[in-house]
């Protein structure tokens, strides 16, 4: 079974939230999904990814949540190169803070662009001032992902 490791950066527990809302679609697809809260470098590339699904709210001013900063930091330090992944990704913000809205989504995707992946499709970008449940968003969006990147494999 293909794997999908979907990585989160969450401050509050809403990216997680997130995460774990669109699990059971990727495992209807086909996928052994893993979720990880603490991620790091090597949770990515120490074993077989076939898909990734990053999930990443803001916080600061444009900033990455703590939990994600070991992972960011080691994609920037150690620069091993993602020539082989392809990954969506799911940013949260509020567009309330101006020019940083889902900054650190945006960054992350930069990050990982820049080590060769490839992202499918558009980034999603959530914003609380219009959709009070991050879910209400992401679980059509990757209803329609899965289906637009013929990702399904059962
Ligand atoms: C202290 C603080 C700073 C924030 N800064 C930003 C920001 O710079 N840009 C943005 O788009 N959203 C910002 N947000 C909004 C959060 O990203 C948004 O509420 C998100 O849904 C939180 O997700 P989480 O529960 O996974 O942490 C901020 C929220 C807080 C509480």
């Amino acid at each position: 079974m293909p794997m999908l490791k979907i990585i989160v950066g969450t401050m509050y527990g809403g990216a997680l939230d997130v995460a774990e809302q669109v699990k059971p679609l990727f495992e209807e697809a086909g996928y052994e999904v893993a979720i990880f809260d603490q991620p790091t470098l090597d949770d990515l590339i120490g074993s077989p990814t076939d898909l990734a699904l990053f999930c990443v709210s803001t916080t600061g001013s444009g900033d990455l949540p703590g939990n994600i900063v070991p992972f960011a930091r080691a994609l920037e330090e150690q620069s091993p190169g993602l020539g082989s992944l392809r990954y969506g990704l799911i940013a949260l913000g509020d567009s309330s803070y101006g020019d940083t809205f889902c900054g650190a989504g945006r960054y992350l995707d930069e990050l990982l662009e820049g080590q060769g992946a490839q992202r499918l499709g558009e980034r999603l970008e959530i914003d609380a001032m219009e959709t009070f449940m991050a879910d209400d968003a992401a679980l059509p969006w990757v209803e329609e992902w899965i289906d637009a990147q013929q990702l399904k494999v059962a």
